[in-house]
């Protein structure tokens, strides 16, 4: 597919989108080239931790700098994201040449709180990628399936995860010829095979340290390039893209739990058997992990977690089981969460317009 924008008059107006966060089950940990992934991954969209992004245009007067925006967070200026977004709009101009004619303010909120180690990148990237494209599709028409490709391929050049959030409840993203459709620079949503047992899946978010990440995503994904294990993880994780396939269609949450989890603590134990070696999970990270061995053990409740590149905890299950597992988090669990803080979410469907 050709991203490349045919060529249009500046014009003003806004545009306001709200995308949501979204989870790995495979994980993305590897890249190479312009943000493509050495392994296909794949993620269930959330809902309610989202990113609201509201993007002011008008034609751009000429002016000696590359790019002319302001950046509202939460009603606040904030010049220290203009980097990561002038390297944004950097990477995207080849394909919206027309960033370069506009001027923005880009105002952008959270659902969650700001500094809560939930990763903002992929709401953040996939709202502001929806708002610019937005302006392309008003002047020069693309189809619903073009639009959504593009948006998604757009957010990939800011944040690989944040391709997955543009459309949901499951998403793949990195070629898998098990998936149909699948692709290195997009990604797209699976809409059939999926069992119903997933279809109102919960996921409760503990917050067991809200501080900035000491190691940022892109750092981990470079210390792939030379990672002893990365030619037999990637491989691994092609094959658990196919096997989850297998088990969302069939339902088995049993296979589920195992698989999901084995890829959580493989992607820790890739940072900490990369070189330099890292460890993003914390002491809670640790005992949250092993109560929910322990609830599993005695209950039988198919509750599994899942992690992020950091100490966070994410809690998968089903929502028929929602009352009696969500009172084991706040009788058992909140305790290992900063202030007793964790947010409830379960899957959505994607970005909506404002
Ligand atoms: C562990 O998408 O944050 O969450 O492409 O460098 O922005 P960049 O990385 P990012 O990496 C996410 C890694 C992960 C796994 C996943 O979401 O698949």
């Amino acid at each position: 597919m050709d991203f490349i924008s045919q060529p249009f008059n500046s014009l003003e107006g806004k545009i306001t989108w709200q995308s949501p966060s979204n989870i790995a089950l495979v994980k993305y940990w590897g890249k190479y080239g312009d943000q493509f992934p050495q392994n296909p991954s794949l993620s269930l969209t959330l809902s309610n931790c989202h990113t609201t992004t509201k993007v002011e245009y008008k034609p751009r007067k000429s002016n000696s700098k590359k790019y002319t925006f302001s950046f509202l967070f939460e009603g606040e200026q904030k010049p220290d994201f203009h980097p990561k977004i002038e390297q944004f709009l950097d990477r995207i101009a080849p394909y919206c040449p027309y960033v370069l004619d506009h001027e923005f303010i880009i105002s952008s909120s959270n659902s969650f709180p700001h500094s809560s180690g939930i990763a903002s990148s992929a709401s953040g990237m996939s709202a502001l990628a929806l708002s610019l494209l937005s302006i392309e599709k008003e002047r020069v028409g693309l189809t619903e399936e073009q639009f959504l490709n593009k948006a998604s391929f757009l957010a990939r050049l800011g944040s690989g995860s944040a391709a997955r959030s543009i459309q949901g409840p499951v998403m793949s993203w990195g070629h898998s010829p098990f998936i149909e459709g699948s692709s290195q620079e997009y990604a797209t949503h699976i809409n059939s095979g999926i069992h119903s047992v997933f279809s109102d899946y919960q996921d409760t978010i503990l917050l067991i340290d809200k501080g900035q990440k000491k190691v940022s995503s892109t750092l981990g994904h470079q210390l792939m390039e030379k990672h002893p294990y990365a030619d037999i993880r990637f491989k691994q994780a092609h094959q658990n893209i196919s096997r989850l396939i297998e088990i969302l269609s069939s339902g088995s949450l049993t296979d589920f739990i195992t698989l999901v989890e084995h890829e959580a603590l493989t992607l820790h134990a890739l940072m900490m058997a990369s070189n330099p070696s890292f460890i993003l999970m914390h002491p809670g990270t640790l005992e949250v992990i092993n109560k929910v061995w322990e609830y599993r053990k005695e209950t039988d409740l198919p509750l599994c977690f899942t992690l992020d590149a950091g100490a966070n905890v994410h809690l998968l299950y089903p929502k028929s089981n929602a009352t009696t597992i969500q009172q084991f988090i706040a009788d058992e669990l909140a305790m290992y969460c900063q202030n007793n803080h964790y947010i409830n979410d379960q899957i959505g469907d994607g970005a909506k317009k404002m």
